[in-house]
C-alpha cells in the first residue's frame, strides 16, 4: 500500500494483515447487512452548504465531552475483541487515544483487562458495561473501572441478546482461533499478526477469564453472550447501575426518542444514538437518520452523541449539524489498529481531524462548536 489518505485505505490494508475470521467479525452487519449499509450511505445522502469569502485561517476543533476537554468531538468506541484485531489492541488504541487527546472506551468484551489498560496509560479512559445476568460479576467490574480511574460508565442497552452475524457463525470465530487446518492456513498469510499475538499473553476475554463465575466456555462469544447476558434488562436495572457506579453515566444503543427520554429520567448524563453498527436489529434506521429527533426530544436536557457509520471527517461534521455533541468511530479505529497498530489509530484520527477541519472551512466555519443544522443544504437537513 503506498500512501494512506483515507479510512477505506486502512480498511484494504487491515483486511490483508488480520485473520479473516476477526477482520469479519469487525466488518460484518446482523442478517441481510442492510443497516450496516444504511449507517454509511445515509451520509452520503446529507449535503453540505459551501460559503466562500469568509476568513477561516485560525480554526478549532476543541470542544468538550461530558466535561472532558476534547482534541475534537470524536471518542473511541468499546469494540469486542480489538486485541483480536492486532496483538495488545485496546492498550495501543488506548494510547494512540490518549496521545490525540480524543477518549478511549474499553469494551467489556475486550482481550486486554481494565488493569491492563489503567496500567499502560495516564489519561482516565470510559469503561462500556453489558448487563450480564450475574450482578455481583457486575459489581465487581463496576468496582474495578473505579478503582482504575474511569472517568465515565458506557452502558449499553441494546444487547440483551445477540444480533446474528452469519460470517461468525460459518467462521467459527472464537479467540483465540481453533487450529483447525482452514485456520491455519488463513494464519500462514498473516505473518505480523501472528508474531504480535506469539508474543503476548493476552489472547482471550481480560475483563472475565478468572473474574466471572460458572463461565464454562469462554472461547465462544455467542455462547458466552447467551449464557449471560441478561434479557431481562430493564430501566429499573439502569437506575441502579447508575447508583451503584456514583459518576458519569452514558447510555448507548439507543435509536427512539420515548427510551431517550426515559433514559434521561434514569439520570443519563450522555446518550449515544447507536445501531451497535447494524450488528442487532437488522432493519433498523441509521443512527444519522434517527439522531434528530432523539436530539430534539432530550437534547436540552443531556448530551447526545451517535455512532454507526462515520468513516471521514465530514460524517462527523454531517452528525455535529443534526444536533450531535460528540461522535464515536469504531470501525474506522479498528481498520487502523488491523493496518499499523497503534500508528493505524493515530493515522485514522488524524485523516478525520483533517477532514473534519477542511470541511469546517469549507462551510466558512472557523470553530467546531458553530457547526448546526443551517451548514446543511436545507431540502436535506
Ligand atoms: C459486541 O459488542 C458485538 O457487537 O459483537
Amino acid at each position: 500500500m503506498s500512501v494512506i489518505t483515507c479510512v477505506e485505505d486502512l480498511r484494504l490494508l487491515a483486511r490483508r494483515r488480520v485473520p479473516r475470521m476477526f477482520y469479519d467479525y469487525a466488518d460484518s452487519g446482523s442478517w441481510t447487512e442492510t443497516t450496516y449499509r444504511a449507517n454509511e450511505q445515509d451520509f452520503q445522502r446529507i449535503q453540505l452548504r459551501q460559503r466562500v469569502a469568509v476568513n477561516v485561517e485560525t480554526r478549532s476543533l476543541r470542544t468538550r465531552m461530558l466535561g472532558e476537554e476534547v482534541a475534537m468531538p470524536v471518542a473511541l468506541a468499546p469494540t469486542g475483541l480489538t486485541g483480536m484485531q492486532h496483538a495488545d489492541g485496546e492498550i495501543l488504541a488506548a494510547r494512540a487515544a490518549q496521545d490525540f487527546g480524543v477518549p478511549f472506551t474499553l469494551s467489556t468484551m475486550s482481550i486486554c483487562s481494565i488493569e491492563d489498560i489503567a496500567a499502560h496509560t495516564s489519561a482516565p479512559f470510559w469503561f462500556q458495561l453489558y448487563v450480564m445476568r450475574d450482578r455481583d460479576f457486575i459489581e465487581r467490574l463496576i468496582d474495578r473501572a473505579k478503582a482504575a480511574n474511569c472517568s465515565a460508565l458506557m452502558l449499553t442497552l441494546d444487547l440483551q441478546i445477540l444480533g446474528q452475524r452469519h460470517k461468525d457463525l460459518k467462521n467459527g470465530l472464537t479467540a483465540p482461533p481453533r487450529p483447525t487446518l482452514r485456520n491455519l492456513l488463513d494464519l500462514a498469510t498473516k505473518p505480523r499478526w501472528v508474531m504480535g499475538i506469539a508474543r503476548t499473553r493476552r489472547r482471550s476475554f481480560g475483563n472475565i477469564v478468572g473474574h466471572a463465575r460458572g463461565v464454562d466456555d469462554l472461547s465462544s462469544l455467542s455462547s458466552w453472550t447467551s449464557q449471560q447476558f441478561d434479557p431481562r434488562l430493564n430501566w429499573s436495572d439502569v437506575e441502579w447501575i447508575k447508583r451503584r457506579w456514583g459518576g458519569k453515566l452514558i447510555v448507548k444503543g439507543v435509536m427512539d426518542a420515548e427510551d431517550a427520554r426515559l433514559a434521561a429520567d434514569c439520570g443519563a448524563d450522555a446518550l449515544v444514538v447507536s445501531n451497535h453498527g447494524g450488528r442487532q436489529l437488522d432493519g433498523a434506521p441509521s443512527s444519522i437518520a434517527a439522531l434528530p429527533a432523539i436530539v430534539d426530544a432530550v437534547g436540552s436536557r443531556m448530551e447526545v452523541w451517535m455512532d454507526g457509520g462515520i468513516r471521514s471527517g465530514q460524517d462527523v461534521f454531517k452528525a455535529l449539524a443534526l444536533g450531535a455533541r460528540g461522535t464515536l468511530i469504531g470501525r474506522a479505529f479498528l481498520y487502523g489498529l488491523g493496518a499499523m497498530g497503534e500508528a493505524g489509530v493515530t493515522r485514522c484520527l488524524q485523516l478525520i481531524r483533517n477532514e473534519l477541519d477542511l470541511t469546517m472551512a469549507f462551510c466558512g466555519l472557523d470553530d467546531v462548536s458553530r457547526i448546526d443544522r443551517g451548514t446543511l443544504i436545507e431540502s436535506r437537513r
